[in-house]
């Protein structure tokens, strides 16, 4: 489904839309969580994915992305979010974000997430920190 923003800008969750290679681009080469990340994982993680919402510029070029890992009824994994510098600071990210999560086909499931430094955004859209009960197991290298 395709949203509109302000200023011509537009959500959609059409996982076909989406620039394979521009999400690649940023996240390999710019992101700190997924930095060298090959273009083939990349790939079938878009292709697994629960749900991709792209941000496009008025011009249809994308300049965002928000990908949602989930099993549909009890957990979701929100992951890959990003806004090329361009289009920061208007809000854009905060509507990414919910579009992504704010979905009936993940509606009742418990969200996850990590960030080094987007708690407020996060925050925004009901995400808090972990009690007790939470647990992780990271891969060992
Ligand atoms: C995170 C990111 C997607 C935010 O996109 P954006 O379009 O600039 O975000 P918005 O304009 O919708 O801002 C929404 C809220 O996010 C938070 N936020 C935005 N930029 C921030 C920053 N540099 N530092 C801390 N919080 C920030 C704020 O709470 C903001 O709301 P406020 O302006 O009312 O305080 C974008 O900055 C980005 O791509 N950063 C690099 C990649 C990244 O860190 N991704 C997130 C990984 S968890």
């Amino acid at each position: 489904m395709r949203s509109i923003l302000p200023d011509g800008y537009e959500l959609d969750d059409d996982s076909d839309r989406i620039d394979r290679e521009a999400v690649h681009l940023y996240l390999s080469g710019e992101s700190y969580w997924a930095a060298g990340r090959p273009r083939e994982v990349m790939d079938e993680l878009i292709a697994s994915a629960a749900r991709i919402v792209g941000l496009y510029a008025p011009d249809g070029r994308q300049v965002g992305v928000a990908r949602v890992v989930s099993d549909g009824h009890t957990v979701s994994y929100l992951a890959d979010v990003y806004v090329l510098e361009e289009a920061r600071g208007r809000g854009y990210g905060l509507a990414l974000v919910r579009c992504a999560v704010d979905h009936p086909s993940i509606a009742n499931t418990k969200f996850i997430l990590h960030t080094r430094d987007m708690h407020r955004l996060y925050a925004k859209l009901g995400f808090g920190a972990p009690d007790e009960r939470m647990m992780e197991r990271w891969p060992s290298r």
